[in-house]
Formats: structure tokens, sequence, C-alpha cells
């Protein structure tokens, strides 16, 4: 798929799908729609009043041209309600145009540029949505289907306006759309990847992979079993004992010349969770390829520096492993000793994401950033908490969470906060060593308990955890450009706060 921008008017671009749009709730068309329909004579707003076009959000309208303009069929997309009108709504509706596009096989698509006029949306914001409505309402994983092929043909949109003073600003925009949506879909395919095809081992193959394609601009360490013992790296080696695989810790590094500020971002690693000796029921198995969500999110994000080049040195950090049962595994009642020395009783091999953080977090610590973000999906509880489409997170710094918030609405994601509550620090002690890896108060509260167990692994650095286990992966639709399967969920988020650096 090629997005692009140019100037030019709507009424006479030649191709075979010309995208317009129209409010909730619409009487007359605005902008570029009505000059279209004009030139059809005003038989576009007919047949959109007689097929009761409503223009809320997912409603669209083909309509034939018949060689009245050169287009050869107009694709009437809604917006939904104008006083609710921001950059997810052009994300949705360019989505929605895009499958419909391709349903009907067209090569060549024109569209306007949602919001620009009307919605009185910034250029670059509004072209950017539009780009990543489009790649990642396009986004499908068919690498293990035998035969649906996806259509083959490659797409061409292009975006057009005949306001030339917004021409370039929403040229910046089509860049910036493309870079944050191939990033979220090299996440969606490194999370919906079978973990028999994803191991540990692959894993930092992809990594390696990516950082080769940066040609230098991002250098990377990775840590086998013998360095993660002299590092003491117990804990992660503890989880990674139960399975077959061999565990690692990859450090990948964006060091730009002037760099302002030092970031770490730690992803969770876990190729598989099948909760280890505490055995997770068959149910909760099935989707657990995607424990690693949170690396996903990491490596896509270092991959687009060297094209994005925010003045901030950059850290991507996790350590992975399977977690696994065998006569090798960890035992509940087990005790560990983590990079920064501190001792962990597990009392359920299944809360193993947080163990292997301890170690992830030490070692982001040890490189002294100003400040870490962890993505993880950490607990069922927070799914519980927020349900699927919100991630939640905790901070133990206020600016942080200005800024991890304010990244959050610009993304599209949806974050909420959740206390770090000192109180609750007692139900995460053990009897015989420093901690327990889980909740005394078993699952009430666990979003926070799993939070104030990382704490202790980022000394007073200023942190964020964000907990993905909900919005990572989508069992149904959740909206018009994240179908079934894996989201993507974190990296524009992550994208948007280094850029805002
Ligand atoms: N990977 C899971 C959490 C998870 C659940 C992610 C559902 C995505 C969807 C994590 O390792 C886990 O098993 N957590 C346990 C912790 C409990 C044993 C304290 C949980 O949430 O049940
Ligand atoms: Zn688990
Ligand atoms: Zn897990």
């Amino acid at each position: 798929m090629k997005c692009s921008v140019r100037k030019g008017d709507l009424t006479q671009e030649a191709c075979d799908v010309l995208i317009l749009n129209a409010f909730e709730g619409w009487k007359t068309f605005g902008g570029a729609t009505a000059d279209v329909d004009k030139a059809l004579n005003g038989l576009l707003s007919k047949v959109a009043q007689e097929e009761r076009f409503t223009g809320k959000p997912e409603s669209s309208l083909l309509f034939y041209t018949h060689n009245l303009i050169p287009a050869k069929r107009v694709l009437l997309v809604g917006l939904g309600k104008k006083e609710d009108f921001c950059e997810e709504a052009v994300r949705e509706a360019s989505a929605i145009a895009l499958q419909k596009a391709r349903d009907i096989r067209a090569k060549t698509i024109v569209s306007i540029l949602h919001g620009a006029g009307n919605g009185k949306l910034p250029a670059r914001q509004a072209a950017k949505a539009v780009v990543e409505g489009c790649l990642l309402g396009g986004y499908e994983f068919l690498k293990h289907k035998s035969k649906e092929q996806s259509q083959k043909n490659p797409l061409t949109i292009e975006l057009v306006t005949r306001n030339s003073k917004i021409f370039r600003q929403a040229q910046e925009g089509v860049t910036l759309g493309e870079v944050f949506a191939k990033a979220t879909n090299i996440a969606r395919d490194l999370v919906n990847e079978p973990s028999e095809h994803l191991s540990p081992a692959h894993l930092v193959e992809s990594a390696k992979k990516m950082v080769q394609e940066t040609k230098g601009k991002i250098s990377i360490r990775v840590y086998d079993r013998a360095q993660l013992k002299k590092m003491g790296a117990e804990a992660l080696l503890a989880v990674a004992r139960g399975s077959d695989q061999e565990p690692f810790l990859v450090h990948m590094i964006y060091k730009p010349a002037k760099a302002k500020k030092k970031v770490a971002l730690v992803g969770k690693a876990i190729t598989f969770d099948s909760g280890g000796l505490s055995l997770k029921p068959p149910e909760f198995m099935e989707t657990m390829k995607i424990d690693m969500a949170g690396a996903a999110a990491v490596i896509a994000t270092m991959s687009t520096l060297p094209i994005l080049k925010p003045s901030v040195e950059v850290h991507g950090i996790f350590g992975t492993c399977e977690n696994m049962p065998s006569g090798k595994a960890i035992r509940p009642g087990d005790v560990v000793q983590a990079m920064n020395k501190k001792t962990i009783e597990i009392f359920n091999t299944d809360a193993e994401g947080r163990v292997t953080l301890a170690d992830s977090l030490s070692y982001a610590t040890k490189q002294k950033p100003d400040m870490i973000i962890d993505l993880a999906t950490l607990t069922g509880a927070c799914m519980v908490a927020l349900g699927e489409e919100i991630a939640g997170f905790m901070s133990n710094d206020k600016k942080m969470t200005e800024l991890i918030e304010k990244a959050a609405e610009q993304s599209g994601e949806l974050l909420w906060e959740l206390p770090l509550e000192k109180r609750y620090r007692k139900l995460i002690e053990s009897s015989i060593a420093d901690l327990n890896n889980v909740g005394k108060s078993r699952r009430k509260g666990g979003a926070i308990t799993a939070g104030l167990f990382l704490q202790e692994f980022v000394d007073d650095i200023p942190w964020v955890h964000i907990d993905i286990a909900g919005p990572s992966f989508a069992e149904r639709p959740l909206n018009a450009y994240t179908k079934y399967g894996a989201s993507g969920f974190g990296t524009r988020t992550l994208l948007e706060f280094l850029r805002n650096l």
C-alpha cells in the first residue's frame, strides 16, 4: 500500500474509488464533498438521502458515477457526530473506506483529507490519521493460510487537497502516519506469530534483523544463559528453567549526537506462558503466544528511531524466555535472587512476567536512564478492572504520568491510571524472602500489587509501568482498524512520548 498527498481538484481525479465524507445528521454536504456533488448534478446527495446514508461511524455508501466525473465510483463514509469529531474518527472512517475499497478490488484510491476543512483538524494530524487508519485497517496476518491470499495488486492511496497552504503539513502527516502504522504492524506481526515460530531465539533474531536494517544507527547486545548467570540474572533464568528454549537478554541502543535525555524502554517477552507448574487451564492458554507483546512494541518503536530522529538516547531492553512446566521447572515455594540482589519467593509460577521483569528492570536501572517505561501483558486483573480496550498504567512520578497521558491521548490508545498504593505494599511481603511474587489478596487489586512488585527494581528513577494485558490482543474487533488478533498496542504511545521529549 502506497500513500501520498497531492494538490488537485477532487472533481477531476481519475481513480477506481474517490473517498468523500459527511458528518452524522448531515442535511447538505460540506467542502470538497459538496463540490463533487455539484459536479454530479446533485445526484450524490439525492442517492445518499434515498439510501438513508446516516453519516454515523462505520456507515458508508458506494455510488457509481457513470462517467459524470473521472472517478469511477464515489465512496461516502460517515465521520460520526461533528461535536465528537477527532483524529480517532478519521482513523476509523479511513479504515472503513480502505476495507470497502478493497472489497470491490479497487487499485487506485483518491481520498479527501478528512477533517482538515470542516472538522478543523490541523492538516498534519488529519493526514497522519488518514494514513494510520488505512494502513492499520488494511493489516492482515495471512502467513499461515495455505490458500487465502491477500489481494496482490498494490493499492495506492492519494490524498488530494486543493488548499496549497496546507500541502506541506499534509505531506509531513503522511510520512508520520506511515512510520507509526508500519511500526504498529511490525509489532502485530511479532505478536500474531505462533510460539513455535517465535521462540526466544527467534525474537532475538527479529531484533537483530531490525537493528541490521538501521545500518548502524542502532546497536545491539545479546546476553545468553552463561552471561546471564555471570550478571546474576537468576530471576529470568529461574522462569526459563522449565523450558527447552534458551533464554536471552537483549539491549538495543539508539544514541544520537546531542541527546537531551536518556530513556529506557523495557518489554515483557515471554514467548509462551503456560503458567509453568502453576499450569493455566486450557482456555486461558489459547492466546498465550501474545505474552511478548511488550517487547514487540519496544522492537517496533526502536525500528522507527533512525527515521523519526528524536533527540533522546533510547535503550530498548527485554529479557526473553518461555514459561513451561517440566522436571526442571521452578516450583512454587522456591526462592530466587534478582540482579539487584533482592530475593523473591515464587508462590505462583504463573506470575512469571514480574519475575523476569525484575531482572530486565534491574538491568535498565543500571544503565542510569532519566526515565524508564515498561510495557507488559502482566495481569488478568488489569483486564478485569479496565476491560479489553484500556491499558492500566502506574507511575512513581507526576511529570511522567502527565507525559504518558498526553502521548496516549495523541496516539488514540486508551490508558488509565491505577494507584501505586503504599498501603498495599505489605501484600507482597514474604515471610522467608524480600518479596513474594503474588499478592496476599490473591486476585484483588492484582494489577496494583504487580506494579508495586516492579517498583522494587527501578530504584528512584522516574518510571511508568503499562499493563497491556487487555488491549494487546483483540478477541473481537476493538474498532474499525483493529480486527481479530494482535493490536500492536503501546507502539504509538511510545512513539508520541519520544517525539514529545
Ligand atoms: N501473561 C499473564 C497475564 C495475561 C492474562 C496476559 C491474560 C494477557 C491476557 C500473566 O503471566 C499471568 O498469568 N498473570 C497471573 C498472575 C497471578 C498468578 C497472580 C494472572 O493474571 O492471573
Ligand atoms: Zn503467567
Ligand atoms: Zn505471562
